[in-house]
């Protein structure tokens, strides 16, 4: 492909939507579940790229949990993006188009111990399911049906978070994550209470 092409943005009003709504709620669902399908894609992918990049003590556990959650995540990008298309708009699903439209950053850790993984993790996570919820509650007086399937989402990616974050919690409750505000910086207060623990 050629550099210069241009790139794709699912975007304007459709020629036809689904019975029951305008054209011009149709663009707005659509605008709406496109930066889902971003999240999802990206979430997915950089699901993998901690499959592959986690070592040390846990690494089978947390390699092997990850795969089922990588392919759950990829079916719900495809939903979202199959429902932008029955709303009439194009769905988008290049890399370079996502890069350019999302409003977050890439992952920002390598190779790195299970532990400080799911740390970075439970940020990644929480940034998706806040932006799901934000996204359940502006479909509220538009369609139900695209909501529906939102929130069927939302409490799938919420057990996820879960299955991390049970990793990351203290028997007195606590998560060794609180208060960080950064993947770097989840990942080493993760860190720190994983060695404490390994020499207590
Ligand atoms: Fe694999």
């Amino acid at each position: 492909m050629a550099k210069e092409s241009k790139k794709m943005k699912s975007e304007g009003t459709p020629l036809y939507t689904i019975p029951g709504l305008t054209v011009e709620q149709g663009a707005e669902i659509a605008a709406l579940l496109q930066d889902r399908l971003n999240a999802l894609t990206d979430l997915h992918l950089t699901l993998k790229h901690v499959h592959w990049n986690v070592v040390g003590p846990h690494f089978v556990a947390v390699h092997e949990m990850l795969d089922p959650q990588v392919d759950a995540v990829r079916e719900m990008a495809d939903t979202t993006a199959e429902r932008i298309a029955t709303l009439g708009l194009s769905p988008v699903g290049t890399p370079g188009a996502l890069v350019a439209d999302r409003g977050w950053d890439d992952y920002s850790i390598g190779r790195a111990g299970a532990i400080e993984h799911l740390g970075a993790l439970d940020l990644v996570y929480s940034g998706v399911i806040e932006d799901h919820r934000k996204a359940i509650e502006a479909t509220d007086d538009l369609d139900l049906v695209t909501q529906d399937m939102l929130i069927a989402q939302a409490g799938q990616l919420e057990q996820f978070h879960w299955f991390v974050r049970a990793h990351l919690e203290t028997t007195g409750g606590q998560l060794t994550t609180a208060g960080a505000s950064t993947e770097v910086e989840a990942k080493q207060q993760a860190g720190r209470a994983g060695v404490k623990r390994k020499s207590a």
